[in-house]
């Protein structure tokens, strides 16, 4: 981490829980969060348990995020929820391309810009997530994967829109496999991306800009990762179900 970027630890909790288990645990980590803490803790529940969610945190400082985010305002778009009804269940982020969109739902760079300008417009945070393939790492196409993702998810976007974006870098192999990229792969990863901020948006975005590392982030290696400079928090899947495991990365200290 860098002490100019806020921390922030988000925890996606995909499609787990029921609407009490899901109150529970963001009951347990409101409990837990120690009250001095400066970064920013994030949860994304399933959409029908956001509800519950919200009632769990309210007093809190956690941030409610959903796991996704139509582009339409309203319509004939059957099991698709509109910006302005995450904003109305209370979020006031949305993960966006995440890569079990990409990959199940078959999410192209073009929908998630949609996805992207719609949040942006109803003044969502999106948090952006992009990451490549094993097979495209070994093929050494990781940085080309990484900048047409960006390229496609910011097209058309002004650096005026873009300032509260939080991008979330998931190497698709290290997602769910209890593979975590090391930390010097992530760093290395990070190190692009913020290249291609600047690219795109100037120096100052550049540096600014948070970028978050996904998969397999757990209680024991946070520490190390969140030592390097470029890695400005998690996006953390199957380890934020756990209470005692999750307050552990989000009370993370840094291990050089
Ligand atoms: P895991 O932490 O379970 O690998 O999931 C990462 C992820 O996809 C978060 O969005």
């Amino acid at each position: 981490m860098n002490k100019n970027r806020i921390p922030m630890i988000a925890g996606n909790w995909k499609m787990h829980l029921n609407a009490k288990e899901a109150g529970e645990l963001a009951l347990a980590l409101k409990k837990g969060l120690d009250p001095d803490l400066r970064h920013e803790v994030l949860i994304a529940p399933t959409y029908t348990n956001l509800a519950a969610v919200r009632e769990a945190l309210s007093g809190s400082k956690i941030i409610l995020s959903s796991q996704d985010v139509h582009w339409e305002e309203k319509g004939a778009f059957t099991g698709a929820v509109s910006p302005a009804q995450i904003l109305d269940a209370g979020c006031t982020h949305a993960i966006i391309g995440h890569s079990e969109r990409r990959k199940i739902f078959g999410e192209s760079d073009e929908v998630v810009n949609k996805k992207m300008k719609a949040a942006l417009a109803h003044n969502i945070v999106p948090v952006l997530c992009i990451g490549e393939t094993l097979e495209e790492r070994e093929a050494q196409q990781t940085y080309r994967v990484l900048e047409t993702q960006l390229a496609g998810a910011f097209a058309g976007l002004k650096a005026g829109e873009v300032a509260r974006v939080v991008i979330a870098y998931e190497p698709v192999w290290a997602i769910g496999t209890g593979k975590t990229a090391t930390p010097e792969q992530a760093q290395d990863a990070h190190t692009f991306v913020r290249k291609q901020m600047e690219k795109l948006y100037g120096g100052d975005y550049a540096a600014g800009v948070r970028i978050l590392y996904g998969g397999s982030v757990k209680a024991d290696n946070i520490d190390t990762l969140m030592a390097k400079p470029d890695i400005d928090g998690a996006l953390v899947g199957g380890e934020s179900l756990k209470a005692d495991k999750f307050l552990r990365v989000i009370h993370f200290q840094e291990v050089l």
